[in-house]
């Protein structure tokens, strides 16, 4: 197994005026290929926070961040969009999903940002649909799907690009028990079959003990389980 995110000394605060909030202090991760990562710990713990450096959403303000072996403090903004446009797969609580797109032109957007061609994204997001098992919804609107089928189309999404790493924000946190436990499963299926690298941010117990590692959070520190 090689490393896919190593964190050393990470530091993240945000400002408020003139004050600093501090958030993340020294954090030091590494995460290897193939992992099945929970992330826990209490609402404003900073979570989030992690998963936006993890995603290249936002930076840190002290340490380095390793992503694949590139040092992502060294990327240019274009070199930043590539690596998440490429190799990371994002996933959310609220699913995010395009209202006036239908699931196949949602599970298409990211790449047609890439510039693909209009036949090829397409051929290739319907092969996702059947991955996820909605080929059959692919004309619905958001609306029209279930909250479960709808993060079941975000997920597509996340995997069109066929990203290395998936990163998901609380993605069963809207979702009923038994819902919830079909994503999971989807999860587990993605990571043991295609060997995805997936972090997973959770309130649930019953999400976080299904996954390899649990990483705590409490007062943007880590600790393991
Ligand atoms: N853009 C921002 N500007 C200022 N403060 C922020 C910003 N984003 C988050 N914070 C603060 O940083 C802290 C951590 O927030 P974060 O969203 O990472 O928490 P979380 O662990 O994801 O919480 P939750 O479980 O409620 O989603 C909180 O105190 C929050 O108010
Ligand atoms: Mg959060």
């Amino acid at each position: 197994m090689s490393s896919v995110i190593e964190l050393k000394q990470i530091c993240k605060h945000y400002c408020l005026g003139n004050n600093k909030l501090p958030v993340l202090h020294d954090i030091n991760l590494t995460i290897q290929s193939g992992e099945l990562v929970a992330i826990m710990g209490p609402s404003g713990s900073g979570k989030t926070t992690l998963m936006n450096i993890l995603g290249l959403l936002d930076h840190a303000n002290r340490g380095t961040y390793s992503f694949a072996g590139r040092e992502v403090q060294a990327l240019s903004p274009d070199e930043l969009a590539h690596v998440r446009g490429h190799f990371i797969g994002f996933v959310f609580q609220s699913f995010y999903l395009l209202p006036k797109l239908n699931a196949l032109h949602n599970v298409m957007l990211p790449l047609r940002y890439q510039r693909k061609s209009l036949t090829d994204a397409n051929a290739r997001a319907e092969v996702i649909l059947q991955r996820v098992a909605m080929e059959t919804y692919k004309q619905h609107k958001p609306k029209e799907l279930s909250g479960g089928q709808q993060q079941r189309i975000a997920i597509a999404r996340a995997l069109v690009s066929d990203p290395k790493v998936i990163l998901a924000d609380e993605p069963t946190g809207s979702l009923d028990s038994h819902t919830g436990q079909d994503i999971m499963d989807l999860f587990i299926e993605l990571n043991r079959n295609e060997g995805k690298t997936i972090i997973i941010i959770t309130h649930d117990p019953k999400i976080s003990q299904q996954c390899q590692r649990i990483i705590n959070i409490k007062d943007g520190h880590i600790s393991e389980e």
